[in-house]
């Protein structure tokens, strides 16, 4: 049989934590060798623990340095813990590097977004991009989440944008003279609704229009395991991706 890969779990009393664990539990090729939280020294627990993919799902204010600290101890990391900028990316970039040079073969995957409908969501309305005269984008969540427009929304907007400029597309059809704070957002000429809604958890709708056509995509999560089909999925690839990986959709095979 082959050797399960060894995995510790960093915020494992966390709900992402405690979702990753039962996930890892139930995965026949992993075997969970360390649940980590606060008190626990990051470096110390992985080394002891013998693991050789750590999963971070703590929180923005410690993600970073937990990272630092997985690579110190010779193993990959999988980072779901949202907080990360271009400057905290670059130094992990810049150390598992430096590890590297000197032959440790080590990956970082970092994943703003886990959720495989989220991720592909995105992806198509990127590709279908090009093709179309109207490109809108609705977000619709809890009425908990304090952030609009969402993250994911956003990067949705900004990927249609780059498709469209990539297409040579003009400015999209829009007449509206007044009234714009019905129009939502504007994110890089993406128009990007909010709505807060009780009973809702996280979903997306990507409105594409032509004359006499419409493309509808639409994505909904309802509940936190439906990230781990995708940390798995890392887990499972950070190995063969030697350096810094960001975004999940780099693990997955579209062609
Ligand atoms: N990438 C994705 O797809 C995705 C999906 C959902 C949530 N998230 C992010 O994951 C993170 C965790 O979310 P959550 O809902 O599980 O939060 P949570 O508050 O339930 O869990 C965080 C856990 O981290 C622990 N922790 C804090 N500091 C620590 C440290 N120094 N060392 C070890 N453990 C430490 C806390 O004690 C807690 O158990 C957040 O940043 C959230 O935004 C990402």
């Amino acid at each position: 049989m082959t050797e399960k890969t060894r995995v510790a779990v960093l915020g494992a009393a966390g709900r992402m934590g405690a979702t990753t664990c039962a996930a890892i539990e139930a995965a026949a090729d992993l075997d969970l060798v360390a649940r980590v939280d606060v008190g626990d020294d990051v470096g110390t627990a992985v080394r002891d623990s013998g693991a050789q993919v750590a999963v971070d799902f703590t929180v923005p204010s410690v993600t970073e340095a937990n990272v630092h600290a997985v690579l110190d101890a010779g193993a990959h990391a999988v980072v779901g813990a949202t907080g990360w900028t271009d400057e905290s990316l670059a130094r992990v970039s810049e150390h598992v590097d430096r590890l590297n040079a000197g032959g440790a073969g080590l990956g970082v995957v970092v994943a703003p977004n886990f959720g495989l409908s989220a991720v592909l969501a995105m992806q198509f309305a990127a590709k279908a991009a090009a093709y179309f005269e109207s490109a809108e984008v609705i977000e619709l969540h809890h009425p908990n989440k304090v952030d609009a427009p969402s993250g994911t929304a956003r990067h949705t907007a900004t990927a249609i944008a780059a498709a469209r400029r990539d297409a040579g597309l003009p400015a999209m059809p829009d007449a509206t003279a007044e009234g714009w704070d019905a129009r939502g957002a504007d994110v890089d000429g993406v128009r990007v609704h909010a709505v807060r809604l009780r009973g809702l958890v996280a979903h997306e709708e990507v409105l594409l229009g032509n004359p006499g056509e419409q493309l509808v995509i639409r994505q909904d999560s309802f509940d936190r395991v439906s990230f781990m089909p995708g940390v798995l999925l890392a887990v499972r690839q950070v190995a063969t991706r030697p350096g810094l990986t960001v975004g999940l959709e780099h693990l997955l095979d579209l062609g």
